[in-house]
């Protein structure tokens, strides 16, 4: 597949490959621990072994040309490093954009433009991070390209905050942290307040990580998260008025029972009911998984949807169809929706001998429900961004 990248950078731009280097980012689904990261609590997210490829080459003047295989009704998208600006009309574009910005804006140096290429595998707008993963894609090529000093932690912030800033997509750290730091064969826990982070090994047992799309799309900028970010912050300054507490995080479940009563909007106590639970589940989630008890971590899994969907109301009607679906397979160990919410996949652990007839079951089912058909994927656990050594033929 490289190599037919690099084929088609060359057609694209009609340059020669000889200086050519090809970075990849993966994508991201989140085990549990959902709307916590903006809440000061816990996520344990992996990178997957789906995700975007950049092929690129460096120019002598400052011109940046960028083209994205999957986005063929758009055509070259041409901007100058002088000139990086929001501009609809780049579309996807925006995403590398803002980065390029971004890294400029923290001092970094980027005195000559490239040319670059685009692919990705993740289905998009799925709620996999394919746009946390185009990103750190342009974050590890700017490193590599112009020898940066930027180690993954910073890259991982300034991506976080082109998203923020450049596009206006208030997202918390969760999807550049996967995508960034995620390890093979590893998922990682990280708190969120103080970026301290421990990876565990995804000892799944006779089991694998299954992803299922709703095939509902997600639009996470015009979606309800401002609105949840907002009655979790209320929630919490009205907790402050008698804890001392940074954030949702820092409480405890029983903390939570205890002072409830002073959070007056009963929607905002459901949301920041969702927040503190959530994050002490995760918590207790990855110590069962450390204790290789699969089952009690999928049962979390399990409650942790039926939270988002009753307190945190961010799930709707597909996300439910197809979790409600795979909970009655057998050889299910958990089901639970995966990312912001609205649409987008939902995240299952399946035992491997069950894997077909979950599909096909989880699949009927979902379909008669809403009429929609699923995608199902069984995924590896991968690295996080890098470049990638091309063979030598
Ligand atoms: C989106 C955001 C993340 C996180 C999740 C919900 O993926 O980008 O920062 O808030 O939603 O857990």
């Amino acid at each position: 597949m490289i190599e037919n990248l690099i084929k088609q950078f060359i057609k694209t731009f009609h340059v020669s490959d000889e200086r050519t280097r090809v970075f990849f980012a993966p994508g991201r689904v989140n085990l549990i621990g959902e709307h916590t990261d903006y809440n000061g609590g816990h996520v344990f997210p992996c990178a997957l072994n789906i995700g975007t490829y950049a092929v690129v080459q460096k120019r002598i003047d400052k011109m940046v040309r960028m083209y994205s295989v999957n986005f063929e009704n758009i055509d070259i998208v041409e901007c100058s490093l002088d000139n990086l600006r929001y501009e609809a009309a780049h579309d996807w574009a925006n995403y590398p954009k803002g980065v390029i910005d971004t890294f400029k804006k923290h001092g970094y140096v980027i005195d000559q433009g490239f040319d670059v290429l685009f692919y990705g595998n993740i289905p998009n707008g799925a709620g996999l991070s394919s746009s946390a993963s185009i990103e750190l894609a342009t974050s590890v090529l700017l490193k590599g390209l112009f020898g940066l000093k930027a180690d993954m932690m910073s890259m991982v912030k300034m991506s976080q905050r082109a998203e923020n800033e450049f596009i206006g997509v208030n997202c918390g750290i969760m999807d550049q942290f996967a995508i960034g730091m995620g390890k093979e064969h590893h998922a990682v826990l990280l708190n969120c307040q103080t970026l301290d982070y421990t990876y565990s090994p995804l000892k799944l047992q006779d089991a694998s990580l299954v992803i299922a799309n709703t095939n509902k799309r997600r639009g996470l900028a015009d979606s309800k998260y401002n609105e949840r970010r907002g009655e979790c912050e209320r929630a919490l300054k009205q907790l402050q008025t008698e804890l001392h507490i940074k954030s949702l995080g820092d409480i405890t479940p029983e903390q939570f029972e205890q002072h409830k009563y002073l959070v007056q909007d009963e929607t905002d106590r459901k949301r920041a009911k969702h927040a503190v639970y959530e994050n002490a589940r995760t918590k207790e989630a990855v110590i069962k998984l450390r204790a290789g008890d699969v089952a009690g971590f999928g049962e979390l899994m399990k409650q942790s949807h039926k939270s988002l969907r009753d307190d945190y109301e961010v799930t709707g009607e597909e996300l439910d169809a197809l979790v409600e679906a795979a909970w009655m397979e057998e050889g299910v160990f958990g089901s639970r929706m995966t990312g912001a919410g609205f649409g987008g996949c939902t995240i299952s652990i399946v035992k491997n001998s069950e894997i077909d007839s979950f599909i096909e079951h989880a699949g009927r089912r979902y379909t008669e429900k809403t009429g929609l058909t699923a995608d199902f994927y069984v995924v590896q656990v991968g690295d996080g961004a890098k470049e990638l050594v091309r063979e030598i033929v």
